[in-house]
């Protein structure tokens, strides 16, 4: 028999960025004491009334493909929850119904950029930002979140990275990881930079029903709707992580072009989940409230409990805060593989998000309040112990956030 040649893997695929979060669920794996703080998903149950509806609908016989852009239904529902939010409103033909909101920004990425150009992502981001450029052929280059400013983004910065192969920003309000919340200005001062750089601006704001202070501002608000992209979805709101279900609004004109980039790759979002994300837009809306008041408190409750100075900016917003371990010395992957094997509390190193990050550590509030009372401590002891009994020093500056 001859033995047929193995090729190696593409090159792209070999290369694309990984994240360290891998490593530490597969260390967590099999360890039932383990607190789980690194999973980015709310831990509570689908509301029964979209259960319902979306098992209805498979024995109603919507169980075929769906329209390369979406159902028509779910996009004017979509349409009509913005239409009630933004200042600006967004026609059904600028929706695209995608796999996760996931789907949205690689729909988005792919719909503008082409390979050699440049994408402005934040430092820390969401790994898939960087991930999605690489198979894009687009150059990821990071602007800063500086927990000195509040995690806000320094426009200085970001007018000196924009250059003449920009072809996109891209920003995460309300964020992951760090909790920031941008207020009007900020986001104001970004959809004037994009117009006046002629840069496409990809708003990430799944989180956007999870804001605990101030309200979410989404880039919708300013009048620059021929260059932006909204990227959104049910997964955090109503707890539909599995069901991958997401939204994209396009700039005006390239709705076709961005349902058109379905068809190689999903073909459509799931015809049942789309159902499913119908009910959750057209229901009882409390649900969403009441998520939103858990992550808050949880948020006081684990910031407090820690202890004063190791949380550099405390979450307005999201379900994300990041942890300062820079008292310790050690590099955030070593020191979360540390709170695992001794504490056995699971945490995301920072240097996930980004090269600035490596002295932080992310923790998600998709525990329970006992939980991460228990976190807490842990981790507080653990940073002390490690810090040689000094106090924590923290970056925090007073931002009006
Ligand atoms: C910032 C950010 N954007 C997008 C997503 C993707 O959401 P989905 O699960 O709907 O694909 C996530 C998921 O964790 C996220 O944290």
């Amino acid at each position: 028999m001859t033995q047929a040649k193995v090729r190696s893997a593409a090159a792209r695929a070999l290369a694309m960025p990984r994240s360290a979060i891998r490593e530490i669920m597969a260390l967590a794996a099999g360890r039932p004491d383990v607190i789980h703080l690194e999973v980015g998903e709310p831990d509570s149950p689908v509301e029964p009334a979209i259960i319902d509806a979306a098992c209805r609908s498979m024995r109603e016989g919507w169980t075929r493909y769906a329209p390369n852009a979406g159902l028509p239904r779910l996009r004017e529902l979509v349409a009509a929850r913005y239409a009630a939010r933004w200042a600006y409103p967004a026609t059904a033909d600028r929706v695209v119904i995608t796999t996760g909101a996931i789907g949205a920004l690689y729909t988005a990425v792919m719909s503008v950029v082409d390979p050699g150009d440049e994408v402005l992502i934040p430092d820390p981001g969401w790994p898939n930002y960087e991930s999605i450029c690489h198979l894009a052929g687009a150059r990821a280059v990071r602007y800063c979140l500086d927990p000195r400013d509040g995690y806000l983004p320094a426009m200085e910065e970001l007018r000196r990275l924009t250059g003449p192969r920009t072809k996109a920003i891209l920003v995460n309000t309300p964020g992951n990881p760090t909790g920031a919340v941008f207020p009007a200005a900020v986001m104001q001062a970004l959809a004037e930079h994009a117009a006046a750089t002629g840069t496409y601006l990809i708003s990430d704001e799944i989180y956007e029903d999870m804001v605990f202070s101030a309200p979410h501002v989404s880039a919708a608000d300013f009048d620059i709707h021929d260059r932006l992209f909204v990227v959104a979805g049910v997964s955090k709101s109503y707890a539909m992580t599995g069901f991958r279900l997401g939204f994209l609004v396009c700039p005006v004109g390239l709705g076709p072009v961005a349902a058109s980039l379905q068809e190689p790759v999903t073909s459509c979002a799931s015809t049942p989940s789309q159902k499913a994300a119908e009910a959750a837009l057209s229901g009882d809306q409390s649900a969403v409230a009441r998520l939103c008041a858990t992550f808050r408190r949880r948020a006081e409750l684990f910031v407090s409990e820690l202890g004063p100075g190791l949380v550099p900016v405390a979450p307005a917003g999201a379900f994300y805060t990041l942890v300062d371990i820079a008292p310790t010395g050690l590099g955030s992957l070593e020191f979360c593989k540390l709170l695992l094997s001794e504490d056995a509390v699971a945490a995301v190193p920072g240097i996930t998000f980004g090269p600035s990050c490596d002295r932080t550590v992310r923790v998600a509030f998709s525990a329970s309040d006992t939980q991460l009372v228990v976190a807490a401590a842990r981790m507080r002891r653990r940073i002390e112990a490690l810090s040689g009994g000094r106090p924590p020093v923290s970056g925090e500056k007073d931002v009006a956030r």
